[in-house]
């Protein structure tokens, strides 16, 4: 049984994890929320003390205060003066009672009405608490659900007004927790623009710790979601619980650890930017957040969050679907392409056994440069040399799949579209335009916008052949203010955030054939909002293999190696200027999923015959990088020189082993594998030696580069 209810507790088992909660006079009480506890009978004690200044809603009981309790929701004003999750303004104050009503069991999941939702899945269970305001007259369900496959939960909270007056939520979180106090790590997956994504780590003290974004997008610099680990764990040890929201706007993940030790923990809707009016009758729901649990340590984390956003989040049809191997013509061409040179870059990727060609920016409207022609979504037929039906004809000809770049909440100043519709820029009254790469965002909070968007591009993608789209978006938002008043205004981000909700999950479902990836700059909108309709993302524009380590590395903290592109490029690198042997470039980049992005048409013999034989060797070992378990060996941090990682899927072992800079005297590296079978034996495919896999384990595999201009070596083993 997943969820039971005994008397006044609640307990929500998932794979490896409960959930406990109780309810005492009214109020919601988190008993454990860890490990899973079997029992029944479940009577923790709670800290019940004389608190000095905390306050007690019963005059009887000094022991009794909000302040010390574990909640599961935090209101202030009763005494509680650790950070709330949620602020109501109703009547003439923003003070809330939510006392406990009833309780529902649902059989499967319960959707976050226009927002990313897991999977429905009929053999989850949900739980819904039913808590109500009698005075102010509002209702707040809190649901939990539980997969009968994961240690992940999932949860979201629903406001109704059943008062005859308008109330505001000025705060609305997701989840939050109050945890026992311990001595605890946090870790965040934090960067910034082509260094996305870093693994950041560090003890948690008294004060307060908040990870947000206010950019109208998750963006490159934090990740929706928050990592709580016993301070000693490492890969193999130890307790943690991951946060995560299924959100692709403007966040808050945030710790609290207060003068008593007590641990609170959040996550949901930053309230920058935020206000939302409920009319009477109306209802609110927050975004979904995932909480996962693992016991053995960060790779085991690692793996349960995969696991979970591979079969519940990410769209079914592409979960279990290998990736096609593709080239990218931006870093080839960028602007300055015709149809003879693209045709060229084509019949190389075809002879190469590359399987998918994308054309990037610059095929559309007056687009010679990144300074016109955003939301004039019509070919350029002189530039193409004909029609984009003829050039997907001539593609697919060569027997290469063929994709699509698109920017499709952008317009640009100079641009058809802008000088019919200069109201559907965001924007304030009377006030100049602030730009970013020189192009403004549509309103997508505007329903008029929203319908163009949808009819704009599902008629491309309807009228021509496309097997993929690239979905950019290369800024973030400012000058919000096209509400007619400031509540309106205040409303916008989040209007606009369930407008891109709706064109992405009606096109998306529409042409369920087409492989979408997002990007935004590469990492910038890298979260699970987007992932639940856009199967891949551009992990980052920093091309660069040695610099892409600890990209990938934070990429795949949280989230599935098959939702992670990675290209190979050209030396000198682009960003960083590196040069980097090829074999280490396709290494690197067959870390995710092996992609191209330079001029294939410009290459020597040697490295033609390197990277047909790295696309050649890739679709072997692509099922086992896309589907496989991830365990880290050496991860990239400050003191390191090394980075290893293994996949294992069915009967089949990778290790890819990268060193960053190259030693004058090589340092013997011995890497211990994990989780092989003991007794059984493992073939390694390129020498066809025999390891059993308890040597692979417990003595461990020692690393032998060969000698030259080699930085990498990939060991790939077949289990007999
Ligand atoms: C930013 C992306 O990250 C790049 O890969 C490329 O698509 C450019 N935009 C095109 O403008």
């Amino acid at each position: 049984m997943t969820i039971v209810i005994k008397d006044n507790l609640f307990y929500i088992h998932t794979k490896k994890s409960s959930l406990i909660i109780e309810e005492r006079n009214g109020d919601l009480l988190l008993k454990h929320l860890g490990r899973k506890v079997e029992s029944y009978h479940f009577s923790n004690t709670v800290f019940e003390k004389d608190h000095a200044f905390s306050g007690n809603p019963a005059a009887a009981n000094r022991n009794y205060s909000y302040d010390t309790q574990r909640q599961v929701f935090g209101v202030h004003g009763f005494g509680d003066f650790r950070t709330p999750s949620l602020i109501l303004q109703h009547d003439n104050n923003d003070l809330t009672q939510f006392k406990f009503k009833k309780a529902k069991i649902i059989k499967g999941i319960v959707k976050a009405q226009g927002l990313p939702n897991p999977h429905t899945e009929e053999t989850a269970e949900t739980l819904a608490l039913i808590l109500e305001d009698d005075l102010a007259k509002l209702r707040m369900i809190i649901y939990y659900t539980a997969y009968d496959d994961s240690s992940t939960l999932s949860t979201f909270i629903r406001f109704e007004n059943l008062s005859d007056q308008p109330v505001v939520l000025h705060r609305a979180l997701s989840a939050m927790f109050d945890l026992p106090a311990s001595n605890y790590d946090v870790l965040t997956l934090q960067g910034a623009y082509a260094r996305e994504k870093t693994v950041r780590r560090h003890r948690l003290e008294q004060g307060f710790f908040k990870v947000s974004s206010n950019r109208g997008a998750s963006g490159h610099a934090q990740t929706p979601s928050l990592i709580l680990t016993e301070h000693d764990s490492n890969e193999s040890y130890g307790e943690a619980l991951a946060l995560q929201l299924i959100y692709s706007g403007n966040f808050q993940a945030f710790i609290q650890k207060n003068q008593l030790n007590e641990v609170r923990l959040g996550i949901g809707l930053n309230d920058d930017n935020f206000s939302w009016e409920l009319r009477a009758g109306e209802c609110f729901e927050t975004p979904v957040a995932l909480i996962t649990y693992a016991s053995e340590g960060l790779t085991d984390l690692t793996q349960e969050s995969q696991e979970f956003i591979k079969d519940h989040i990410i769209p079914k049809n592409f979960a279990a679907q290998e990736r096609p191997i593709l080239i990218n013509n931006w870093e080839a061409t960028y602007f300055d392409f015709n149809r003879s040179k693209l045709l060229k870059l084509a019949d190389e990727a075809s002879n190469l056994g590359i399987e998918l060609f994308v054309l990037d920016d610059g095929w559309f409207g007056n687009r010679f440069d990144d300074n016109r022609a955003l939301g004039d979504w019509f070919v350029n037929e002189e530039k193409l040399g004909g029609s984009l039906k003829d050039f997907i004809k001539e593609i697919h000809a060569k027997g290469l799949k063929f994709g699509l770049w698109f920017e499709p909440e952008m317009v640009s100043i100079d641009s058809e579209l802008y000088r019919l519709h200069p109201d559907w820029a965001i924007q304030t009254d009377k006030r100049e335009h602030t730009y970013s790469r020189n192009q403004l965002v549509l309103n997508l909070a505007n329903p008029d916008v929203v319908a163009y968007v949808k009819t704009v591009i599902d008629d491309i993608l309807t009228e021509n052949e496309i097997d993929y789209v690239k979905w950019d978006y290369n800024r973030n938002i400012t000058n919000i203010g096209n509400g007619k008043t400031y509540l309106e205004t205040q409303m916008q981000s989040h209007a606009y955030m369930l407008g891109l909700y709706d064109i992405v999950s009606y096109l998306t479902e529409k042409h369920h054939r087409i492989l979408f990836e997002s990007c935004s700059g590469g990492g910038g909108r890298n979260d699970l909002g987007m992932m639940r309709y856009f199967p891949q993302v551009w992990s980052s524009d920093n091309t660069d293999a040695i610099a892409r380590l600890p990209i990938q590395y934070g990429s795949s903290y949280l989230y599935p190696v098959i939702s992670m592109g990675a290209h190979v490029s050209a030396v000198p690198n682009h960003q960083m200027g590196r040069k980097t042997p090829l074999e280490t470039r396709g290494h690197v980049a067959m870390m995710g999923n092996l992609g191209y992005e330079l001029d294939l048409t410009d290459l020597s013999e040697k490295e033609r015959r390197i990277i047909a034989d790295q696309v050649a060797h890739y679709k072997k070992i692509r099922s086992v990088v896309q589907f496989g378990a991830l365990y880290r060996l050496i991860n990239p941090d400050a003191h390191s020189n090394e980075v290893a990682v293994q996949y294992k899927y069915d009967n089949q072992v990778l290790v890819t082993y990268v060193r960053l800079l190259s030693t004058i005297e090589e340092m013997e590296t011995t890497l211990k594998l994990k989780d092989l079978d003991e007794e059984a034996s493992y073939i390694l495919k390129e020498t066809g030696q025999e390891f059993s896999g308890a040597e692979l384990m417990y003595a461990g595999l020692t690393v032998d580069m060969p000698q030259g201009d080699y930085l990498s070596k990939q060991y790939y083993f077949i289990k007999k």
